[in-house]
């Protein structure tokens, strides 16, 4: 299998270029072709250079894990947010139709408008709160027009490499007595491990059961909100014996709209994920694993 990686410096690119390599040959692309096998282009700003290099490498599967992730920054540069979320994979997605590949792209929780308590469903309407949100769903619906296509939807995406939420956490707990974190967005932190894992098995079982392409929801387990997640993380520090000023008890909730940001963020980020284990006969392990190993890893001990 020869396989297409876009995005290969991000969280889940980093961690598809080690699941992907045991499916075959991993042609992996950054953004700046000079880094690039061949000086091949991988800039979505760069619709034309795109198909180019689909059409030059001709792979078997295509897999983007490149996107304009600043949510705040994407309201004053839609147009950016644009044409890397929306009309690079639609331009992926034509590549892929042309010559026959599958074509695997990832979006995101922001795509619903957080509304109610309920675990957000393939099927649910959708309704997003931001420009980040729009453009993602605009990538996906693009994606979903080339018939061999997965889309995995997941949300709070970490990663032992690069900076992350619980790193931030850390460092701001070594440096204050007391952090305020918000608590009423619910959701599960979800590791690019994860994502990349589930990628690589379920494009094995996809080349056996084509009819299983389409829309998945994928995060961890269980759920939280940031203000649990950050207690977690200065709990798991604690026991690893890392220096702290402030502990767990002194993280104190406050409520989104105690904290503006330029970009609305949904507060009912839950992803129900019985479809993708059911069709692939997966197992996602509750948030706190994940969470609790890349700390151990980024400790040391
Ligand atoms: N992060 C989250 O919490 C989260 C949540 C839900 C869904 N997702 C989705 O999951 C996927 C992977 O996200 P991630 O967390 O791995 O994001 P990430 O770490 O921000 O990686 C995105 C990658 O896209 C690259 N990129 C930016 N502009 C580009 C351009 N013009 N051309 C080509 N590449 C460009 C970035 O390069 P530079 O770093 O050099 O800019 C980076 O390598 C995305 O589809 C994202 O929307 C993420």
């Amino acid at each position: 299998m020869k396989i297409l990686l876009l995005g290969r410096g991000g969280q889940v690119g980093w961690e598809l270029q080690r699941a992907l390599s045991v499916l075959g040959e991993v042609v992996a692309l950054d953004f700046d072709a000079t880094h690039n096998p061949g000086g091949l282009c991988g800039d979505f700003t760069d619709l034309a250079g795109l198909e180019r290099s689909v059409l030059q490498v001709r792979p078997d599967v295509i897999v983007n894990a490149a996107a304009h992730t600043a949510v705040d920054k994407a309201e004053s540069e839609p147009e950016l947010a644009r044409a890397i979320n929306a009309l690079a994979p639609a331009t992926l997605a034509q590549a892929a139709t042309k010559i026959g590949a599958w074509l695997v792209h990832y979006s995101t929780d922001y795509v619903f408008d957080g509304s109610g308590t309920a675990p957000w469903k393939e099927t649910d309407a959708t309704g997003p709160l931001s420009v980040y949100g729009q453009t993602k769903l605009e990538g996906e619906q693009a994606v979903a027009s080339t018939p061999k296509h997965l889309i995995l939807r997941t949300s709070w995406v970490y990663a032992t490499r690069g900076g992350n939420f619980a790193k931030t956490m850390l460092r701001l707990a070594g440096e204050r007595e007391a952090l305020t974190v918000i608590n009423d967005q619910f959701g599960a932190p979800t590791s690019a491990e994860l994502l990349a894992d589930v990628t690589a098995h379920a494009l094995r079982q996809l080349q056996n059961q084509p009819e299983l392409a389409g829309l998945y929801h994928c995060i961890a387990s269980g759920e939280t909100t940031w203000h649990g997640y950050a207690q977690f993380v200065l709990s798991q520090a604690r026991a690893l014996g890392l220096p702290l000023k402030a502990g767990p008890a002194q993280v104190a909730p406050t409520p989104t709209s105690s904290y503006p940001t330029p970009a609305k963020r949904p507060l009912n980020s839950r992803l129900d994920t019985g479809k993708l284990q059911a069709a692939f006969g997966l197992t996602l392990s509750d948030w706190q694993v994940g969470v609790a190993r890349m700390l151990t890893e980024i400790s040391g001990k």
